[in-house]
């Protein structure tokens, strides 16, 4: 699956899924190379998800693996990885772009392309997290309720928000 936005600056994001799941890890000592042809990440990719993903949450050990059986997208500038999100059933799972390239739109990119491939998705955000709360309120989506004490790590309040 792919779509691609032009920007007048020369940047050109591409939206990839990525195809993993847990085996093809479980397996990833015997064949590294085999892993990445089935994973369509390179060598080193996975690593730049994880900076991207350490900068943008509170939990600094998130395990990005366990989501690849999920709908997992990468956003690439080029060649570059600069963000990712992920759709698991009816929820948005994580989104997140790298810090260098926020407010330019590729956020919006990837959310446009979120609504018109998923319907009625519900997602759940830190209720502290006022940035990315107007992001998806930018984008249609209603904040439904308050949950107190959802999250282990970091601010433990979420809001639950629905599309
Ligand atoms: C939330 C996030 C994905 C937005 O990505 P982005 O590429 O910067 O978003 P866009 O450039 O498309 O922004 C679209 C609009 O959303 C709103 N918005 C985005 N970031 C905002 C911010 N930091 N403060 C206020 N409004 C913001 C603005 O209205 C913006 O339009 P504008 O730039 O014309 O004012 C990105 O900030 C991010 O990765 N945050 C860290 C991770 C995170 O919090 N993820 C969500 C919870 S899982």
């Amino acid at each position: 699956m792919l779509f691609i936005r032009y920007w007048n600056d020369g940047t050109m994001i591409k939206i990839e899924k990525i195809i993993a799941n847990r085996l093809v890890f479980a397996n990833r000592k015997h064949s590294q190379a085999n892993v990445s042809e089935k994973l369509k990440l390179k060598p080193g990719e996975l690593k730049k998800l994880r900076k991207i993903a350490k900068k943008s949450f509170e939990q600094k050990d998130m395990k990005l693996k366990n989501f690849m059986k999920y709908d997992f997208f990468v956003l690439k500038n080029g060649k570059a990885i600069v963000g990712f999100f992920v759709v698991s059933g009816k929820r948005l799972c994580l989104m997140a772009i790298e810090p260098g390239h926020r407010r330019k739109g590729i956020g919006s990119f990837a959310m446009n392309f979120i609504k018109r491939k998923y319907k009625n998705l519900f997602l759940m955000v830190k209720s502290r997290n006022k940035d990315a709360i107007k992001f998806y309120e930018k984008h249609g989506w209603k904040k439904i309720r308050l949950v107190r004490n959802y999250y282990k790590h970091g601010w433990k309040h979420a809001v639950r928000m629905a599309i």
